[in-house]
Parts: C-alpha cells; sequence; structure tokens
C-alpha cells in the first residue's frame, strides 16, 4: 500500500481530503463528505454555514461564502473570510452578473473583469455559481475568492454546479 493511500490530510472533525489529491479528486472526495453534513437540515443558514466552511477548509481560498436575494439586491449570507461587502445591486460585480444571468461565472483575473467589486484587494480571480430555486429564479449565489489569478476552471465550475443544485433543491 503507497505512503498515498493511507495519510489523510484530517481538515476537520469529519471533512477529509486524501493527501496529494488532484482538484477533481479533492471535489470528489469532499461532495458526499458535505451531502452527508447537510443532510436532513432545512434551515438555510445552517446548511449554507456549513457548505462554505467545508469549502473553505478544503481549499483553503480566500474568501467562500454565500450572498443571498433579497427584494433587488444580493445581502451578505454565511462565509469564511476576511469581511466584505454586504450589499451588492443587481447585475453589479461578478456576483450580481451572476444573479442577472443566471450562469456561473470564471473570472481568470478580476481586474479585467469590468465593474468587479473588490472586498479584498487581496482578491485575483474567482467563480460566483448561482443557486436556483423550484420556480428557476435566483435566490442566491456561491462566491469563492483566490489571491492567485486563473484558479478556478471547468472543473470547479461543474463540481461546483453539482453542489449548488443539491443546496437548492434542499433548502429553497
Ligand atoms: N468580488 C465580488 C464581490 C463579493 S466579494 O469578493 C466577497 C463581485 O465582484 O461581485
Amino acid at each position: 500500500m503507497r505512503t498515498t493511500d493511507v495519510i489523510f490530510a484530517r481538515l476537520s472533525e469529519n471533512i477529509v481530503i486524501p493527501a496529494g489529491a488532484n482538484k477533481e479528486e479533492a471535489y470528489t472526495s469532499l461532495l458526499p463528505q458535505i451531502e452527508a453534513l447537510i443532510a436532513g437540515e432545512s434551515d438555510v443558514v445552517a446548511v449554507l454555514a456549513s457548505v462554505a466552511a467545508a469549502l473553505h477548509q478544503a481549499f483553503g481560498q480566500l474568501w467562500t461564502g454565500f450572498y443571498l436575494v433579497k427584494s433587488d439586491e444580493l445581502v451578505l449570507g454565511p462565509f469564511q473570510g476576511p469581511v466584505a461587502c454586504m450589499r451588492i445591486a443587481h447585475g453589479k460585480g461578478v456576483c450580481g452578473r451572476a444573479w442577472q444571468s443566471g450562469s456561473t461565472q470564471v473570472v481568470p483575473d478580476v481586474d479585467a473583469f469590468p465593474g468587479h467589486i473588490a472586498c479584498s484587494s487581496l482578491s485575483r480571480s474567482e467563480i460566483v455559481v448561482p443557486l436556483l430555486n423550484r420556480q428557476q429564479e435566483v435566490v442566491a449565489v456561491l462566491d469563492i475568492d483566490s489571491i492567485y489569478l486563473n484558479t478556478f476552471d471547468n472543473i470547479d465550475r461543474l463540481y461546483l454546479e453539482i453542489l449548488c443544485i443539491k443546496i437548492a433543491d434542499q433548502v429553497f
């Protein structure tokens, strides 16, 4: 048995990612653990807070969290990381664009995204994934920010979209 088969990076009481895992392997390991973590819970804050914490522990990005659609704005929800903007208007910034378009925004360089809202000057790239309710309305967005350029790609898009469908199905 190889060392990597038996050594696990222990991240918390119940979230573990195999040591040396590539991104796809990390998501493949993480998603069932998140599903188990939130299983049976219908409270929006409890679920979003748990998901933000699990993703943040697993990937260690600068900021990981949710904004919730409240009337004509996005309002800050459960998150991990530095303090952030509390309200974002429809269509503004990457989050507002994800809300407006209903589609995932992968931004390799935030300085090249017109209207990007810099909650932290350390942020260099980000991904924002919308969560839709049963009426196909955007009700929240998941935002992950990185201190590095080009952090997010189609692997992140795929697995985070799967995760957001699961979360939305459970709590919205
Ligand atoms: N950068 C985001 C704003 C949210 S913070 O980065 C947490 C945006 O442009 O929408």
